[in-house]
């Protein structure tokens, strides 16, 4: 297959496209299996790599996606470009809407109309967590502009291509900066001895963005379209996860102080029980979700491999 991954200079299309090049590579030492040619679109983070085929462009300059589609004739184009910090798009709601919402409808129209398919990336967020446990069939009420932009590029993706996958997700892993996810914001400050707060009224279920994308690369390969729940098996407190992360790399526990998010000084609201139920994905894909702590076994067995280090050698100019 051919797979466009938009955002690949960030935590999720970074991981996707190298995920989606291994399986390339072992293909080609195994019989059968899927063989993956992989492009990733990156904008003010140039990439340095072999694994993949990389293309610098502003998907927001008039023309650049038509003309993107057009050159690469994608089979499958995963669309992990957006403006996805929580205050930055309260700072910027004009262009949180031009990437959150303008461009994903963008490209679900003429991914449409090449005969591709697409997958979009959705949020947790979209909904108030006041109950929690969500399901696809849950009514959102998003609470920040990073959350309402997403639920209106849920609906503009969904309105000109019925037959795109919608995926809300939440996730954690190793990132190009060292700094994009929950989990290294823990490591880096657990590693110096510096100590922090961890949230214990925000509950969430995240995956680690690796097993996040042999998930959605498997939800393509069985055919799914439409809305889907992908977040880990079980949920937890983000004070809990700090501490959980803490013992795989037996880091000082005491270093996290339980916090509420009022203290927190953060700039948008954030909703407490962000906890997704998975249960259709399950049932469609016929498998279980990976557990938090099966995800944390799998970080830190990355750790130990050099895969943070590995990563970040692939940035430059910046
Ligand atoms: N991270 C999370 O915890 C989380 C949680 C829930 C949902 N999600 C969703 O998952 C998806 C991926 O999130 P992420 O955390 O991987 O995002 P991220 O790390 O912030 O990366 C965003 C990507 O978008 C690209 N981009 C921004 N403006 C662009 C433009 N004008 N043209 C082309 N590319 C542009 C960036 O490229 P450059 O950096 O090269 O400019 C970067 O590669 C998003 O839809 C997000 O809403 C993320």
């Amino acid at each position: 297959m051919r797979i466009l991954i938009t955002g690949a200079s960030g935590l999720l299309g970074l991981n996707l496209a190298l995920e989606a090049a291994r399986i390339r590579q072992q293909a080609g030492t195994a019989d059968g299996g899927q063989v993956h040619q992989v492009t990733g679109i990156v904008n003010s983070h140039p990439l340095r790599t072999e694994a993949f085929e990389v293309i610098t462009a502003d998907l927001l300059l008039p023309g650049k996606v038509e003309q993107l589609l057009a050159d690469n004739k994608p089979d499958w184009v995963i669309n992990c470009a957006a403006l996805a910090l929580v205050d930055a798009c309260e700072a910027d709601p004009q262009l949180a809407y031009r990437l959150n919402v303008e461009l994903p409808e963008k490209l679900a129209l003429y991914v449409a109309r090449g005969g591709a398919r697409l997958v979009h990336l959705s949020t947790d967020a979209v909904f108030d967590g006041k109950t929690g446990n969500y399901t696809e069939k849950d009514q959102p009420n998003p609470l920040s502009v990073y959350a309402r932009t997403k639920l209106a590029g849920e609906q503009a993706v969904a309105g000109v291509n019925p037959e795109a996958l919608i995926a809300r997700v939440n996730l954690f892993g190793w990132s190009l900066s060292g700094k994009r996810s929950l989990a290294e914001w823990f490591f880096n400050n657990l590693q110096a001895g510096q100590p922090l707060k961890g949230f214990t009224d925000v509950f969430f279920c995240p995956l680690l963005v690796n097993d996040l994308a042999h998930i959605l690369l498997n939800m393509l390969e069985t055919g799914l379209t439409g809305l889907y729940h992908v977040v880990s098996s079980d949920c937890l407190s983000k004070y809990d996860f700090g501490m959980s992360l803490a013992r795989h790399f037996s880091f000082d526990q005491n270093l996290i102080t339980p916090a509420s998010v009022s203290e927190g000084n953060l700039l948008a609201a954030r909703s407490p029980y962000l906890t997704l139920s998975s249960a259709r994905l399950a049932r469609d894909l016929g498998v279980s979700l990976p557990t938090v702590s099966s995800g944390l076994d799998r970080f830190y067995e990355l750790f130990q491999q050099g895969y943070p280090q590995y990563i970040k050698g692939m940035a430059y100019g910046n």
